[in-house]
């Protein structure tokens, strides 16, 4: 094992269920720990209206740069003791392409603010995660983050080409432009969102440290596109397989469906663990691998370490409310519940992994329940209208709206609205016309069928350092060669859990 590099990245999961207090812990026990860098505006913004227990949001806003943006944050926001059960969040800005400043301000505080707690009170690494697939937010989002020294960039769910180089960029001050994919867009045709931090800072910009960058993938064909093609320097890969939590990688060569309606994966989806190896650069495997067996097969491969994401997601520092994870312990315990990979849930069109949980958007009748609302607006995809400029739209949205903008009807059918039930899974779900609030929509690896194993006995909580003790021992962390590594196991096989 390198020592220079963390064995286990703590994955980031959105929305907002790795948070700073996950993050820190992990990065506590000498591992690497990674918020999610997803809508956390929203979240930063319905935290201070829940208002802002422990003060902390309003903490970390006290060290943020632009002091009368922090004051104008917390004067539209705060709400000592909390908003009324029955009153909606406040709206923020949506994104788009040429953000108010306002907007801007929002992104680049809330960023800062996560990766502050993050960091405070230790000197371990903290990473943030994004997708590639929601773009609008991403520039301003990696400057907040590097304003307060954030370590590691991590990007999945897309091809991040340009963000090394957008790194590069606002480490030295400079404006940077991140190229839009548009749906209909005409091959000359080029549109953007540009951030410039020296405009932002009100002159000049500091310089700053430029983080590494991790690109998450699941074929050595992608890794090695970015490792030669990128704009500016990649630093390793996050390798996921379809077990993994969250989005997934759609199978190869077309989806076909098994009974249950999901995907099917087959040896074809199983990255070419040799290709990545021989790119030189470090990679850590994902999907089902929070075991000390698993992580020493990882390193058989060639990895540096392992991403663990849904045995974090369930223990008592992630930000899910408290009552989702007492419900999906026990049903994991006792051996109850259910996760299928949904191929149409995501408006991203990715395949989702979804717990089967009780009073979740995953039950028929509360997602018929819902009024379909676009109020958030991180998964909107660009398209060029008619006349040439852009437009935005989501497949979640009121299905009229979507056809009227253009898209099909049949890529609404069973769409979720992310954006609502991701920020419900925190406790954190707006409450709409009719007065109910939205619901949660669990998502979650395969896992979580056995997270159980990290319960003591007559516990039905486990902290993130269980975690780390279980697939690190003192022993192996001292002396890689006594873990226990299965002869069979050859250098290239998958790893399988
Ligand atoms: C609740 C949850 C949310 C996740 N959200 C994201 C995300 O927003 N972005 C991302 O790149 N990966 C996300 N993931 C994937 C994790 O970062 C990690 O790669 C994965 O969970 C590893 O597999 P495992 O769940 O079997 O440990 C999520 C996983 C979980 C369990």
């Amino acid at each position: 094992m390198n020592h220079e590099l963390p064995a286990i990245i703590q994955g980031g999961m959105g929305v907002g269920v790795s948070g700073w207090r996950l993050a820190r812990a992990v990065a506590q026990a000498g591992q690497l720990g990674v918020v999610s860098g997803t809508g956390l505006d929203a979240v930063m913004v319905r935290r201070l209206q829940a208002g802002d227990l422990g003060g902390h949001v309003r903490r970390a806003l006290d060290f943020f740069p632009l002091r009368e943006t922090a004051e104008r944050i917390v004067a539209r926001y705060y709400v000592p003791g909390g908003k009324a059960e029955g009153k909606a969040y406040l709206p923020k800005p949506m994104p788009c392409a040429k953000p108010s400043r306002w907007g801007e301000e929002l992104l680049v505080a809330a960023n800062f603010v996560e990766i502050f707690l993050a960091k405070e009170g230790h000197d371990g690494p903290i990473g943030i995660n994004y997708l590639e697939k929601i773009q609008l937010p991403t520039v301003p989002s990696i400057y907040g983050a590097m304003l307060a020294g954030v370590d590691w960039v991590l990007m999945g769910a897309g091809i991040p080409k340009s963000i090394p180089g957008v790194m590069d960029r606002l480490a030295r001050g400079e404006s940077a432009t991140l190229k839009l994919n548009v749906a209909g867009a005409l091959p000359e045709e080029e549109f953007g969102t540009t951030f410039d931090p020296a405009a932002f800072m009100g002159g000049t910009a500091p310089l700053l440290a430029r983080p590494r960058f991790v690109a998450i993938v699941s074929s050595a064909t992608l890794a090695i596109m970015l490792a030669r093609r990128s704009e500016g320097r990649v630093d390793g890969f996050v390798v996921e397989l379809s077990r993994a939590g969250g989005h997934n990688a759609p199978p190869r060569g077309g989806t076909r469906l098994n009974e249950a309606g999901e995907p099917i994966y087959g040896p074809r989806d199983d990255p070419d663990l040799e290709s990545i190896r021989k790119i030189g650069l470090p990679f850590w495997l994902a999907g089902g691998f929070a075991s000390t067996s698993a992580l020493a097969r990882a390193v058989l491969a060639g990895a540096a370490g392992v991403q663990v994401g849904t045995a974090f997601a369930f223990c008592e520092e992630s930000d899910l409310d408290a009552e989702i994870k007492d419900q999906v312990l026990k049903s994991s315990l006792a051996g109850d519940l259910r996760v299928i990979t949904d191929p149409v849930a995501s408006p991203t069109g990715f395949p989702f992994k979804v717990v089967e949980l009780e009073g979740t958007l995953s039950e028929q009748v509360r997602y018929e329940q819902r009024r379909r609302i676009c109020d958030l607006g991180y998964l909107r995809q660009a398209y060029r209208t008619e006349s040439g400029t852009l437009g935005w739209r989501c497949s979640a949205e009121p299905v009229e709206d979507f056809v009227s903008k253009g898209g099909a009807i049949e890529e609404t059918t069973g769409r979720k609205c992310l954006c609502n039930a991701l920020l419900g899974n925190l406790r954190l779900g707006q409450v709409v016309a009719d007065g109910s609030v939205e619901k949660p929509l669990v998502t979650s690896g395969a896992d979580v069928l056995a997270v159980t194993r990290f319960l003591a006995p007559d516990q039905m909580t486990y902290s993130a350092q269980d975690v780390i003790d279980q697939i690190l021992p003192d022993i192996i962390e001292e002396d890689p060669s006594q873990a226990p590594i299965p002869a069979a196991v050859e250098a290239t096989q998958i790893p399988v859990a």
